[in-house]
């Protein structure tokens, strides 16, 4: 009996390392969001996510990666994702057309849960579940290899993260994390959060907190001139019924430029997250969490009260 809870506790940490920022990264940029939350959207988050999430966006975070491996969710698999088939590190780009033209992708998914989010004729279930999708996936989004195609995003290039086997994936979504997080915030999300949100409020990351924003409609459509220049070489055009949104692809294309600028720079490291890889690291790590939490809690501010307002 004890062999078999864990082995079960096992898979689903195995299998958590392959989907996502694990639960600590998702469940940050959760308690980051909840910092910033407009009267309306924070009396929504309260109400929709309820006493088994703590009214919170931090906790409820990590669920769309644990409902994932059940038969009833398998549908959701691929929208953790875009699969951009660009060529990194020499050339890193994002494509609607070309990376998700079917319309199962990270992109779409976005687009689709923020539509449903606000829409008063589903049930109170259908929009607590719309809201967990959103809370995921402006989380994963910001993870460079969920942007990326090459070799599973990652997932199929082995590496060694602090002594053990694992994967390029593996090592973005937890490996790191977990080691300065052990080191620097006393193992805990929350105070991985607050001094996030410190540098927000009042630090580094105060300047750069406009550009974060510079792209928060929630209904804009994807830019057709910008979307076409390759597209309309390739003759390819979408298949997808949802409209494609602007702002999920700029985020996209801001993750996947890490792709270039360093993520596939890891040869040569013998361990990657003991090493200079992981000094180097570090930093994105930190942004993109710090970020996607920001712009988490402005996009549901623009849908429940008009404006980021911040
Ligand atoms: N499966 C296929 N591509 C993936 C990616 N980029 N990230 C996570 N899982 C994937």
């Amino acid at each position: 009996m004890r062999l078999t809870v864990t082995l079960a506790a096992c898979s689903i940490l195995a299998a958590r390392s392959v989907w996502g920022w694990g639960a600590i990264g998702h469940e940050t940029v959760g308690y980051v969001a909840m910092k910033f939350l407009s009267p309306k959207a924070l009396s929504f988050v309260q109400s929709s996510l309820g006493s088994e999430y703590s009214e919170s966006l931090g906790p409820a975070a990590p669920w769309a990666d644990d409902v994932r491996s059940e038969a009833a969710f398998s549908w959701s698999a691929p929208f953790h994702f875009v699969d951009a088939e660009d060529n990194p590190p020499t050339s890193c780009s994002v494509e609607q057309i070309r990376d998700c033209s079917s319309g199962t992708c990270i992109l779409s998914a976005i687009a689709n849960y923020t539509t449903r989010v606000v829409d008063t004729s589903l049930s109170t279930e259908q929009r607590q579940e719309a809201l967990k999708f959103i809370d995921h996936f402006i989380g994963d989004i910001g993870q460079p290899l969920h942007v990326e195609a090459v070799e599973v995003g990652g997932n199929d290039i082995n590496a060694v993260c602090n002594g053990e086997k694992t994967n390029l994936h593996a090592v973005w979504d937890s490996g790191i994390i977990n080691i300065f997080l052990k080191a620097q915030y006393s193992n805990s999300a929350i105070v991985w959060a607050n001094a996030l949100t410190q540098r927000i409020q009042t630090g580094d990351f105060k300047s750069l907190t406009s550009t974060w924003l510079s792209c928060s409609s929630t209904t804009e459509p994807v830019n057709n001139r910008r979307r076409s220049i390759e597209d309309d070489i390739n003759g390819l055009v979408s298949d997808a019924t949802i409209t494609p949104l602007e702002c999920p692809l700029v985020w996209a294309r801001e993750s996947n430029a890490y792709d270039c600028s360093f993520v596939f720079s890891y040869t040569g490291f013998s361990d990657l997250c003991t090493s200079l890889y992981a000094t180097g690291a570090q930093p994105i790590i930190e942004e993109q969490i710090a970020k996607q939490g920001y712009r988490l809690a402005a996009w549901l501010n623009v849908l429940f009260d008009g404006s980021t307002g911040l």
